[in-house]
C-alpha cells in the first residue's frame, strides 16, 4: 500500500507549510459534494422505480451516503482548506442533474451505480493511495470504511441492473466525467466533444405525476369504513371489541402503506437544494426510517398468512401531495399526518400488547420512536424549509392554511386511482377477519 503522498507533490501547486493538508483536504470537499449531491439527486430515483426491493435498497445507501457525507464534512473542518461552505459546485451539479433524465427509471440508476458510484468508488482508492496513512489517519480509517460500502452498494444493487441495456447512456455520463478529470481529479481530462449537448440544460425536471408501485395492485386509500372493501377498517380499529390479532394485522398493513411516506418525502431533497446539509441528513434518516416501517409490514404480513399480491397500495397522498410545494408537502407530513398519528397508534399498541407477540410489539415501539424524531424533525427545519421558498407567515398559520390547500386538493387530485383488483380478489377488512381466526 502507498502511504506517502509524495505524488500529488510533484504537482503541487499550493504552497507553504500547510500544502499536504490542503491538498487533501480539497480532495475531502470534493468527497464531501459528490456523497451531498447524490443524495440530492439519487433520491428521485425512489418515487420512480417500482420494485419494493429495490426502493427500500435505495433509501438505505442514500441513508449510508448521507452519512458519508456528513463524517466528510465533519473530518474536513478539522483541517485547513476545507471551507466554510455546503454548497456543491456547478460542475458536479451539473454531472448530478444529468444522471436523473436518462430515458426511464433504470438507465437512470444504470448511471448513477454502473458510472458515479463507481467513480467515487475509484476516488476513495485513490485518496487512500495518495494521503499519509500516519498524518491522515483519521480520514484513511474513515475512507476505508467507505470503500467497503460503495462495494457492497455496488454488489446489493447489481441484481436489479442484469437485464438493463444501457451503455449509450453510461457513455453519456462518462464523457461528463472524463471532461472533469473524475471526482477528484485523478483522471486525465478529455475535453468534452463539441457537438456534446447537455439535456440538463434544457430540460426542467420535475417528479413523476404518479409513483410507481410495478406489479402491485394500487388503490386511491386503504382506510376506509367498508370491511367488504377496505383493508384497514376505522371502526374496526377504534372498536374494544375487535380481535386484537385483526388490530395486529391491520397495523402491518398500515406499516407498509408508510411506503406512500417514502415516496413522497424523497421528493423534498431535489427541490430543496439551498438547505444546510444537516437538513438533508435528517431528511435521510426520515427516509429510511420510513422505509424500515414500511418493510415491518412488507416481512410480517406474509407470515400472518397474507398474500401481498392481494394489498392494493394506496396512492392517494403522493398524487395529492406532489402537487403541493416542498414546504406544504413536509408540513403535512411532519405536523399533520406524524403529529397526528401517535392516539390512534398508542390504543393499537395496547390492543397488540394482548397478544404476547414480541416482535410485534418490539415493531411498534420503534415505530413509535422514530415517528417521534420525524416529529421533531418537523419543528426544527419547517421553518427553515418555509424560508427557502420565501414563506414569511407564522408557522402555526402557515400548517392551517396547509391543511386548508391539502383539503381542496384532495378534492382534484384524490381518489383518482381505480382499484386494480375487484373487492372478490383484494385483501379487505372481511378476509382479515378470517386469517386472523386461523393465526395464533
Ligand atoms: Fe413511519
Ligand atoms: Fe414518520
Amino acid at each position: 500500500m502507498v502511504t506517502s503522498n509524495s505524488q500529488i507533490a510533484e504537482t503541487r501547486s499550493i504552497g507553504g507549510r500547510m500544502a499536504a493538508v490542503k491538498d487533501m483536504a480539497g480532495y475531502l470537499r470534493s468527497l464531501f459534494e459528490v456523497e451531498r449531491e447524490f443524495v440530492r439527486t439519487a433520491s428521485t430515483l425512489i418515487y420512480r422505480v417500482g420494485d419494493i426491493d429495490l426502493k427500500y435498497l435505495l433509501c438505505q445507501h442514500i441513508w449510508e451516503s448521507a452519512g458519508h457525507a456528513r463524517f466528510l464534512s465533519e473530518r474536513g473542518r478539522e483541517l485547513s482548506g476545507f471551507g466554510k461552505s455546503e454548497s456543491v459546485r456547478k460542475e458536479y451539479c451539473d454531472i448530478f442533474e444529468e444522471a436523473i433524465r436518462g430515458a426511464d427509471s433504470m438507465q437512470v440508476l444504470a448511471g448513477f451505480y454502473q458510472v458515479l458510484k463507481p467513480a467515487l468508488l475509484s476516488a476513495y482508492r485513490h485518496y487512500l493511495a495518495e494521503t499519509h496513512h500516519l498524518a491522515d489517519w483519521p480520514s484513511s480509517k474513515l475512507v476505508e470504511e467507505f470503500i467497503l460500502d460503495e462495494e457492497r452498494h455496488a454488489a446489493e444493487v447489481a441484481p436489479f441492473l442484469e437485464s438493463v441495456v444501457s451503455a449509450e447512456w453510461q457513455d453519456h455520463l462518462s464523457t461528463c466525467l472524463s471532461a472533469l478529470g473524475g471526482w477528484i481529479n485523478e483522471t486525465p481530462v478529455e475535453a468534452l466533444p463539441t457537438d456534446f449537448v447537455w439535456l440538463g440544460s434544457d430540460q426542467a425536471y420535475s417528479h413523476s405525476e404518479t409513483c410507481n408501485r410495478g406489479d402491485f395492485p394500487v388503490c386511491s386509500s386503504v382506510f376506509g369504513a367498508d370491511p367488504d372493501g377496505d383493508p384497514i377498517v376505522r371502526e374496526w380499529l377504534d372498536d374494544p371489541e375487535t380481535d386484537a390479532r385483526v388490530i395486529r394485522i391491520m397495523i402491518y398493513v398500515w406499516l407498509m402503506m408508510e411506503l406512500d411516506a417514502v415516496d413522497y418525502l424523497a421528493t423534498v431533497f431535489y427541490d430543496t437544494k439551498e438547505a444546510p446539509f444537516e437538513m438533508h441528513f435528517d431528511l435521510a434518516r426520515h427516509l429510511w426510517d420510513e422505509s424500515r416501517h414500511s418493510q415491518f409490514g412488507y416481512r410480517q404480513l406474509p407470515k400472518l398468512g397474507v398474500d401481498l399480491s392481494t394489498l392494493e397500495h394506496s396512492l392517494d397522498l403522493y398524487n395529492i401531495l406532489v402537487q403541493m410545494l416542498p414546504h406544504e408537502r413536509y408540513a403535512m407530513m411532519t405536523m399533520e399526518f406524524e403529529a397526528g398519528s401517535f392516539p390512534t397508534k398508542a390504543k393499537v399498541m395496547d390492543r397488540v400488547r394482548e397478544l404476547n407477540d414480541f416482535e410485534a410489539d418490539t415493531l411498534l415501539a420503534f415505530d413509535r420512536n422514530d415517528e417521534q424524531a420525524h416529529v421533531r424533525y418537523g419543528h426544527r427545519w419547517l421553518p427553515q424549509i418555509m424560508s427557502l421558498f420565501g414563506e414569511t407567515r407564522p408557522v402555526g398559520e402557515f400548517v392551517e392554511a396547509t391543511r386548508a390547500r391539502f383539503a381542496e386538493l384532495t378534492k382534484v387530485f384524490g381518489g383518482k386511482t381505480p382499484h386494480s383488483l375487484t373487492p372478490g380478489e383484494r385483501l379487505t377488512g372481511r378476509k382479515i377477519l378470517k386469517l386472523a381466526k386461523a393465526s395464533s
